[in-house]
């Protein structure tokens, strides 16, 4: 199989990057990951690149001319499809129409619900009976775009912001590669 090159958006702890990187080891696997983003210098998830012999660049986006630059980095490494895997900055519509590939994000909640940053806190205050993650493509909207998959589990009454996001997260590591493995699957 003939994999497409990705590059992984990130801006903190990057444990779905770290998992990205170990799916993608397997030769089934639809892409492999050529760079690494981070608008954060001090983003831990950068040590997953490092580690792993992935290039990766610090984007400053107060600058004029960053998704200019990024444009032709991502031309450069001849990246198909963008996955935005806690990047916590929204992709103007200018960047999203030039870049022209697949750009996709994962969120923790079942989206369209909960959008937006304290997801899990918001969860719990409006005690929902279920949560999860959905994977979805990007807009210029912030966490909006069309659904690729979402994944469920139900909320118990001792589960807190902790174990909410633990629950969360460790869907999120089968929902994110799912959703890559369905987005390649017929192309
Ligand atoms: C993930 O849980 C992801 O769903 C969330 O940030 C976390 C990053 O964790 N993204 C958003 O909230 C986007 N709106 P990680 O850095 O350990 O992968």
């Amino acid at each position: 199989m003939v994999k497409k090159n990705a590059c992984i958006f990130i801006s903190g702890a990057g444990s779905n990057l770290n998992n990205l990187i170990s799916r993608s080891r397997d030769y089934t696997f639809p892409i492999n990951i050529k760079l690494v983003i981070s608008n954060n210098s001090r983003a831990k998830g950068l040590n997953y690149a490092k580690k792993n012999l992935i290039p990766y660049k610090i984007i400053n986006t107060h600058s004029r001319d960053f998704e200019y630059k990024l444009l032709k980095d991502l031309k450069r490494y001849n990246i198909a499809i963008i996955c935005l895997a806690g990047y916590m900055k929204i992709l103007s519509k200018n960047f999203i129409n030039k870049f022209d590939k697949k750009i996709i994000n994962i969120h923790p909640s079942l989206l369209p619900k909960f959008k937006g940053l304290n997801t899990y806190l918001r969860i719990l205050k409006e005690k929902e009976k279920k949560t999860g993650c959905t994977v979805h493509y990007v807009d210029d909207r912030l966490d909006n775009g069309k659904i690729i998959l979402k994944k469920f589990f139900y909320i118990n009454s001792k589960d807190n912001e902790m174990n909410l996001k633990n629950k969360t997260q460790r869907l999120e590591y089968s929902a994110f590669p799912e959703a890559i493995i369905k987005l390649f699957r017929n192309n």
